[in-house]
């Protein structure tokens, strides 16, 4: 039997990792969040593991504030590479089997074809050096380790309402033109097409980086035009900017989509092409508001989505 601790659970792909592993019996779940273990204290890290003795841990806390961490650097790396390192350090010591949730921010985005798992990173902000840094631990301390590579997450879970999917219907409020970045390539992937990938992970007798997110590409002017035609929000325009004509902390690559030809030849189903998946989120986050009574165009508060 497996015992799969998740980190960050109660986060957006947390919560949907532990829906998808508590569908298969054979698997006991033991969900962690910063309240039972912060990831930075060692003593801590140490005390749960050793209580709980899991096979597998899938690591999904992080920080995630990419601009925030441009202003806090030493927040980021303490959490994404200390944390990280704490939990490599005691898989090696317990013999637990690692997932490591990572993302296409830590290439610099100069290639203009799918980055491999085996090309040369190069992150261009905090955020990608730290997740970078959470990598290299791993790969030092353990010989066994599988670091999953995904980008651009949506998802209905955790405080899901600063994915950029409700941040452009939250803008869209006030607001009937909205700009956004055009230059900017990659792969919008959902959380609840990862989390089953993941849970078929465990089973999987292959080591070392994964890229996995769902199939076809995206600029986010393209995913904003999607996401107000699938809300049927025909009042609002969605006009296409430069980078350079939209203030952020934190610089993002102009080009991160991941090839996923790895796990196509390991014979893993390929998750579903963007857009299906949009309209799967919408057609989940109706039936969440349906379910509360409230009309579809309101979001349901973080706290009624854990209900
Ligand atoms: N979101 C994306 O677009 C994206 C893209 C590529 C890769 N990823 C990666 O995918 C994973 C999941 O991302 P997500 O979007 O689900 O993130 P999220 O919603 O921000 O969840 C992260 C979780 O980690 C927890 N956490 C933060 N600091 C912690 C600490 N010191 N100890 C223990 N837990 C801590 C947070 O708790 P609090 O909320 O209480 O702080 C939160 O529950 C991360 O590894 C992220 O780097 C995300």
């Amino acid at each position: 039997m497996k015992k799969v601790f998740v980190t960050g659970a109660d986060g957006m792909l947390g919560t949907e990792v532990i829906k998808s592993l508590r569908r298969d019996s054979a698997i006991s779940v033991v969900p962690s969040t910063i309240a039972d273990m912060d990831i930075t204290n060692l003593a801590a890290v140490r005390a749960s593991l050793e209580r709980h003795r899991p096979t597998h841990i899938i690591h999904c806390a992080a920080f995630t504030f990419v601009d925030t961490a441009e202003k806090e650097p030493l927040r980021a790396y303490q959490i994404n590479a200390e944390g990280t390192k704490n939990l490599a350090f005691f898989c090696r010591e317990f013999d637990i089997e690692l997932i490591y949730l990572s993302t296409d921010y830590v290439f610099s985005g100069e290639k203009r074809e799918p980055y491999l798992e085996t090309d040369a990173t190069g992150p261009i902000n905090i955020y990608g050096k730290s997740k970078l840094l959470g990598e290299t631990y791993i790969q030092a301390l353990l010989e066994k380790y599988k670091i999953v590579r995904t980008s651009w997450l949506n998802g209905l879970g955790g405080d899901y309402t600063r994915n950029f999917i409700e941040t452009m219907l939250r803008i869209s409020e006030t607001r009937s033109t909205i700009s956004v970045v055009n230059d900017q390539t990659g792969r919008a992937t959902f959380t609840f097409d990862l989390a089953p990938m993941l849970t078929t992970l465990l089973d999987v007798n292959a080591y070392g980086i994964f890229h996995v997110a769902n199939s076809g590409i995206c600029t986010w002017y393209e995913l904003a035009r999607e996401i107000f035609q699938i809300a049927g929000r025909t009042d609002v325009t969605v006009h296409p900017i430069l980078s350079e004509q939209f203030r952020s902390a934190a610089k993002r690559p102009t080009y991160s989509v991941m090839s996923l030809k790895r796990t196509e030849q390991l014979g893993l189903r390929p998750l579903p092409e963007w857009r299906a998946s949009l309209r799967e989120y919408f057609r989940r986050r109706e039936f969440i508001a349906q379910s509360l009574n409230l009309p579809p165009q309101v979001a349901p508060s973080p706290q009624a989505m854990r209900l």
